[in-house]
């Protein structure tokens, strides 16, 4: 699917179901190599980010199947060590196998990350966590080699609550003799379902999901088998498509719990949002009041993922909504593009002030990256006439069936080639 094709007006109402979530099941098919044993994943999305780390995890000996939201994996016939640079360029978020692979095998060797559409995506405290398990790090000719014969347990410090880093430092530890404590420590609920996936491996975590947790390795177990979170930003882009277009949905397979604060924000709007067990009602008309001023923060604060689509709902504001982006540095390449469709959004620095209030219209648009596509798609459904979306291979890798799911809730949308 090279382009989509979308024709605004049309209000959405019926039910879709929403997928496992994307930024948990990557780190847990990483970890799913500590074992050498089989681990079956369900509720897991068909993304290409999943199928980019299925490779991973076939090119380092494993077999690893997706079908029907099921993924198998066993690693007992693991033989490779390195993360292949393509691979690796790929899919950023790989260097996720870092702390699995070194725990499994003693030692990794992977390109360094190069930037991506956020900006410098540095790794350092990935980095300095496997030091203070044990590892030694060189650099030789723009590949990292990672060696530890043995991880030891340790106390990583981590300066900034990161998720990525969090999460390898979990993995790692988990392949470690000794305990690791981990502080600030990445909060995430993906954090959590990590946790309980390493517990079903025989690993023993405590406090995953808070800022201090626990990891001791243990005897692994043969076999584990894990259900994947909702994805909480999913049902916040599909949130975002209700407040931008106007109608009553019903998103099903939520966990309501995971999206407090992006919840809060959509209900200030005038959105109304109910709780019915796993599932979420959502309506909106077609004015909406602008939020107070939203800042991204680490969870449990609003999600810096939610930031791209809340902003495209926004436009249907009477008045200015103010955005501050504490997370990535470059996180307003979809700016540009919604000014293509008659958007007034200023943005100085990591501050972006969205005028909302006035008409959009259709136009090609090129997707910047995965949550700046998704920001495109949400105006779109409130523009004047037909906007074309290039570059949707971005807007693939985090979200199934996005435009399938919004021509089920009766948006005018479809594949334009
Ligand atoms: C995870 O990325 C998510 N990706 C991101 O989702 C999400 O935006 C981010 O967490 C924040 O919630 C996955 O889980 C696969 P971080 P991650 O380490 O782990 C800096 C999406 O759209 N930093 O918490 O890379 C970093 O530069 C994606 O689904 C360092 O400085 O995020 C950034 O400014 C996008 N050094 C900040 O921390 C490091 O060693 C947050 O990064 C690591 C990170």
């Amino acid at each position: 699917m090279s382009s989509l094709r979308i024709t605004g007006g049309q209000r959405l109402s019926g039910e879709i179901r929403v997928q496992g979530a994307k930024n948990s099941v990557l780190p847990i098919l990483a970890a799913s190599i500590l074992s050498g044993g089989e681990t079956v994943i369900t509720n897991c999305p068909e993304l290409s980010d999943v199928h980019a780390a299925l490779d991973i995890l076939r090119r380092l000996g494993c077999r690893a199947e997706l079908e029907n939201g099921v993924a198998t994996v066993d690693s007992s016939s693991m033989t490779g060590s390195d993360i292949p640079d393509e691979l690796m360029r790929r899919m950023r978020s790989s260097v996720i196998f870092l702390g699995a692979i070194l725990a499994r095998c003693g030692e990794v060797t992977l390109s360094m990350p190069g930037g991506c559409e956020l900006g410098p995506r540095p790794i350092d405290l990935h980095l300095s966590a496997m030091e203070r398990l044990g590892a030694v790090i060189t650099e030789r000719g723009g590949d990292l080699i990672c060696k530890a014969p043995a991880l030891r347990g340790a106390r990583v410090d981590l300066a900034f609550p990161s998720v990525g880093a969090t999460e390898n430092t979990m993995i790692a530890a988990a392949g470690a003799r000794g305990v690791t404590l981990i502080t600030n420590a990445a909060r995430e609920p993906e954090i959590y379902d990590l946790g309980e996936y390493l517990k079903a491996l025989g690993v023993r975590v405590s406090g995953a999901g808070t800022s201090t947790v626990t990891v001791e390795g243990g005897p692994y177990r043969a076999f584990a088998r894990h259900r994947v979170i909702p994805d909480r930003i999913a049902a916040a882009t599909y949130i975002a498509a209700v407040a931008s277009a106007g109608g009553d949905i019903v998103l099903r397979g939520v966990e309501p719990g995971h999206l407090t604060a992006v919840s809060d924000v959509f209900r200030e709007m005038g959105v109304g949002i109910t709780c019915e067990g796993d599932a979420l009602l959502v309506s909106a008309g077609k004015r909406l009041m602008p939020p107070r001023t939203v800042t991204t923060r680490p969870y449990p604060g609003f999600p810096t993922d939610a930031q791209p689509t809340l902003m495209a709902s926004c436009l249907q504001c009477d008045g200015a909504s103010v955005f501050v982006e504490t997370i990535f540095e470059n996180r307003y390449r979809h700016v540009p593009e919604l000014r293509r469709m008659g958007a007034d959004i200023r943005v100085d620095g990591r501050v972006a002030i969205v005028r909302g209030g006035r008409p959009l219209h259709g136009a090609i648009v090129a997707s910047p990256d995965l949550r700046g596509g998704a920001a495109l798609l949400i105006a779109a459904l409130a523009a004047e006439g037909t906007s074309e979306i290039i570059e949707t291979k971005h807007i693939l890798r985090g979200y199934e069936n996005i435009v399938e799911n919004l021509a089920a809730l009766g948006a005018d949308a479809g594949r334009a080639d």
